[in-house]
């Protein structure tokens, strides 16, 4: 297979040691970035200032979200909260997507579009998805939320188990380790744990545009994909499912995905910075 030379050092310029380093990875036929995913100092101050309002929209969504509330209506909060804090909430009108957050119940994997006939009811497992622009600075994060606080003990392993894919992720993405890596421990803990994990969906590079470069999958090999490099900024953001991995996509609105078997789907989401040590999270 072809692998693109994206490393190069500027023309005049003499390799510093993270050159040196990308650029005996590339020689030797992995896949590295290119500069511009490499975020400079001002770049990563936007990025982490997006990222505050971000986590502060999901905090109010935790203090909101309630059994008898439509999807419709805590879209509208979330809109405002994003507005009154200096925000554009991403979503809206992203590639035609029409409301402001994603809003995702048991079976639905994800991208479930707020609507004024949806209430949210005791024990349903729900995702919450916001991305913020903030000065033209991306975040992008989502949490489950328990609906009355009580749910079936299955379904409150797969919301567990799930938040422990995206930690032990994130725990294997280390400076010149490759995104594979990351998807290779999550597909492990999710399979042991009798679980699958989503394909057709993965996490992204973020921050300067909402979906950048690389493909973060949730499944994968070591030592494959993408080398990991101080200064990219991506998300993790894995979608589990209770039974089987197959997914579909709405031809109604464009956008649903629900789970095939009709069985629940859990999904958790950060945004990271990689540092010199391991990954910074944006989004907390
Ligand atoms: N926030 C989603 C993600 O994690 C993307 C949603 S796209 C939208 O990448 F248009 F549905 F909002
Ligand atoms: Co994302
Ligand atoms: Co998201």
């Amino acid at each position: 297979m072809f692998i693109k030379k994206n490393w190069s050092v500027p023309k005049g310029q003499a390799p510093t040691e993270m050159d040196k380093i990308i650029l005996r990875f590339q020689k030797d036929g992995y896949l590295v970035p290119k500069r511009k995913l490499i975020k400079t100092p001002e770049q990563i101050e936007g990025i982490r200032k997006s990222g505050v309002v971000n986590t502060a929209l999901l905090d109010m969504v935790a203090n909101e979200i309630k059994e008898g509330m439509t999807t419709g209506e805590l879209d509208r909060l979330i809109h405002q909260f994003t507005l009154d804090h200096g925000a554009i909430p991403a979503p809206l009108n992203y590639e035609g997507y029409p409301k402001s957050s994603c809003i995702s119940i048991d079976n639905v994997v994800c991208h479930g579009i707020p609507d004024d006939k949806t209430y949210f009811q005791p024990g349903q497992i729900v995702n919450v998805d916001c991305t913020t622009i903030l000065n033209g600075y991306f975040a992008d994060a989502s949490r489950m939320f328990i609906i009355g606080g009580e749910t079936t003990p299955e379904k409150q392993r797969l919301v567990d188990v799930t938040m422990e894919c995206l930690q032990i992720g994130m725990q294997e993405a280390k400076p010149y380790r490759f995104v594979g890596d990351i998807g290779f421990a999550i597909q492990c803990h999710a399979q042991k744990n009798g679980y699958s994990v989503v394909r057709e969906l993965c996490g992204h590079g973020v921050g300067v545009e909402f979906h950048e470069e690389p493909e973060v999958t949730h499944y994968g090999k070591p030592k494959t994909g993408m080398l990991l490099v101080p200064g990219m900024v991506f998300t993790i953001e894995p979608m589990i499912n209770m039974g089987k991995k197959e997914v579909h996509f709405s031809r109604e609105d464009g956008w649903t995905v629900t789970t095939r078997d009709g069985m629940p789907s859990a999904q958790w989401e950060h945004t990271f910075l990689m540092t010199e040590t391991g990954l910074e999270i944006l989004t907390h």
